[in-house]
């Protein structure tokens, strides 16, 4: 293998940088030149690229968000964009591309492969750790963090005004950040896909007052209810408005949004990262379709195809922890 390419696509995660530094350095090991195209596919269909040198990527590692930028591109899911972005990789005659992303991301990568014959690799990085095939994604760790400091600071705010504090937490449509979230702050409720029936969200709210109601006759104190984005209709405005009708419970809102998706990333992230992004490059010499992953302490390499489409749910373990913590 001579030319090797690589992009950062969707949401950006912590930890990317370090993943593009280890390929960069690999590729170098190896004299293998390393293109980097920018803002995700839309640098495919721009040509809009950059050779990555070692002394580039040297001291990136500590920081959030990625150096190539990145995007979502609509224009993946035509076959004309297909055809473009696979024309620019033939028209620089890269052997591989190595994708950094989340799940829309790797589709985008098999759609391709219809139209490129060149090698494809992913290395999973998304907050929202919703990829089989690995333990944890690049950022997961990061975010989970975050979420967890900012969750300190506000049940100061909620203890001293013995508050009910409604926090948003990121992950699309999985709960792995709010479970992880809910425990490591001893949320009072973990709000998330897995333990709440979209379709019978009425019966959540019952058990929600209820258990607000409780702790307040108790002691006064606060009560944090950790909330899963896209769970709730309306969101935690929603929540906090039906805890209002039905029971006249006060409570905040507080969104933590994008500052979950930022930061330096988590030494935990830094290395995920690199050994990931080593073992993309030694994938990409003779390996197509796979994304690199790490399962109970192994780097594995698992079809792409199965690691988009297996359902990643949060561990039992998590489930049944929150489940004994549970006091009222
Ligand atoms: O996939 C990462 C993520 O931050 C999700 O948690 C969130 O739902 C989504 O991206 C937000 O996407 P956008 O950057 O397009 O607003």
């Amino acid at each position: 293998m001579q030319r090797l390419a690589i992009i950062t696509s969707g949401g950006d995660a912590p930890g990317m940088n370090a993943a593009i530094r280890a390929i960069v350095l690999s590729c170098h090991s190896k004299h293998i030149e390393c293109f980097g195209f920018y803002h995700g596919y839309n640098g495919l269909m721009d040509d809009e690229y950059q050779l990555l040198t070692p002394d580039m990527v040297r001291p990136i590692t500590q920081y959030g968000g990625t150096i190539l930028k990145s995007a979502r591109c609509p224009q993946m899911h035509h076959d004309s964009g297909l055809e473009k972005a696979a024309r620019t990789l033939r028209r620089h005659h890269i052997d591989a591309l190595i994708v950094i992303g989340g799940d829309g991301s790797f589709r985008g990568m098999m759609a391709l492969q219809s139209f490129w014959s060149g090698r494809l690799i992913g290395v999973p990085a998304t907050i929202d750790n919703d990829l089989a095939c690995t333990d944890s994604t690049i950022g997961f760790a990061t975010a989970v963090t975050t979420a967890t400091q900012a969750i300190d600071k506000i049940r100061d705010t909620a203890n001293a005004f013995e508050r009910v504090f409604i926090v948003e937490v990121m992950g699309r449509h999985s709960g792995h950040i709010a479970f992880n979230v809910g425990l490591a702050t001893a949320a009072e409720s973990i709000l998330s896909f897995e333990n709440c029936p979209t379709d019978n969200l009425k019966h959540v709210e019952r058990e929600l007052i209820e258990k607000i109601q409780t702790q307040q006759q108790n002691n006064h104190s606060s009560f944090v209810i950790v909330l899963a984005e896209n769970l709730w209709p309306e969101g935690p405005q929603g929540l906090k408005t039906a805890l209002f009708d039905a029971a006249k419970i006060e409570s905040a809102v507080c969104v933590l949004g994008y500052i979950q998706r930022g930061g330096s990333p988590a030494p935990e992230d830094r290395i995920l990262a690199t050994e990931l992004g080593i073992e993309a490059v030694s994938a990409a010499i003779s390996e197509s379709g796979v994304m690199i992953g790490k399962v109970n302490g192994t780097l594995t390499r698992s079809s792409i195809i199965r690691a988009t489409e297996q359902n990643k749910p949060v561990d039992q373990a998590l489930h049944s922890v929150y489940q004994q913590m549970a006091y009222f």
